[in-house]
């Protein structure tokens, strides 16, 4: 069975590749179809894959320089494979951590707060509950061409303070080693030249403004991108592959389950980007 991409799965963006084993060395032109479905649909869907941890880094690497978990530096083949994130406690057992102000539970894009931020993120779904523990994802291109003209005016070249305990507008833990950095607002899509809003959690303010007013735009335009005509809602399986762009994409995790009596244990990998523009 050769490789086949499914229909858009939602409006907001998302498609099944099947026919494809993310084991296996990764030919060019399946790669080129892959790297078409993520520019077209930002969000790809591997289902009933099989992957030890060492093979899910190996796919990623398909797609440029894997990042070592917590920015470390590279060189330690333990760092390097893909990272197990769960909901278990030291003894494997599950525990319900309870949403966070800086969590997975708020929409973000993985790791903004950094200079270079990540390209795109995969999860591969190891062990789920029995229903519930989705993940969202918002179209932040969608809701970018949503806006009216005077708000694409307005918010024309401003750039976004990030830091990584910043949440909601409003430092709320003490900051680890990462100093703040900006970002546009509006950035370009690298492969497409389409503006998406760069926002979410971990975004603190507005260069341009004073604090209270950078936090109010934030928040508007963040209740304007993540509503639900621009959002994808993915429903795990066991087995799915799932890697998205984050140049274009808000996500965050769905507490809809009872995590401190099932299980939900993912592993992770992360691509490394450029500087967003
Ligand atoms: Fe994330």
């Amino acid at each position: 069975m050769g490789l086949t991409v499914g229909p858009r799965l939602s409006a907001a963006g998302g498609v099944a590749i099947s026919g494809i084993d993310l084991a296996e060395p990764l030919p060019p032109e399946p790669k080129r179809r892959i790297l078409e479905a993520f520019r077209d649909h930002h969000v790809v869907v591997f289902p009933g894959q099989a992957l030890t941890r060492e093979q899910q880094y190996g796919f990623a690497r398909n797609f440029g320089e894997v990042e070592p978990h917590g920015g470390r530096q590279a060189g330690n083949k333990q760092l390097e494979v893909a990272h197990v994130i769960s909901n278990l406690d030291q003894d494997g057992n599950p525990v319900d951590r309870s949403p966070s102000p800086v969590s997975n539970y708020r929409w973000h894009t993985d790791k903004s707060y950094r200079p270079v931020p990540p390209l795109l993120t995969m999860l591969y779904a190891v062990e789920l509950p029995p229903e519930g523990g989705d993940t969202e994802f918002a179209n932040t291109l969608l809701g970018y061409a949503a806006l009216p003209d005077e708000t694409k005016q307005r918010i024309a070249g401003l750039r976004v303070v990030f830091c990584w305990g910043a949440s909601g507008g409003k430092p709320v833990m003490a900051m680890r080693e990462d100093p703040p950095v900006d970002h546009p607002l509006v950035r370009t899509h690298p492969d497409t030249g389409h503006k998406a809003l760069y926002l979410g959690n971990h975004a603190s303010h507005i260069r341009e403004m004073t604090e209270t007013e950078g936090a109010g735009l934030l928040g508007e335009l963040l209740e304007h991108a993540t509503q639900r005509q621009f959002v994808y809602t993915h429903r795990w399986r066991k087995g799915d592959l799932v890697m998205w762009d984050n140049r274009c994409l808000l996500h965050r995790a769905v507490a809809n389950y009872d995590m401190g009596r099932y299980r939900r244990v993912l592993h992770r990998s992360v691509v490394r980007g450029t500087v967003p523009f």
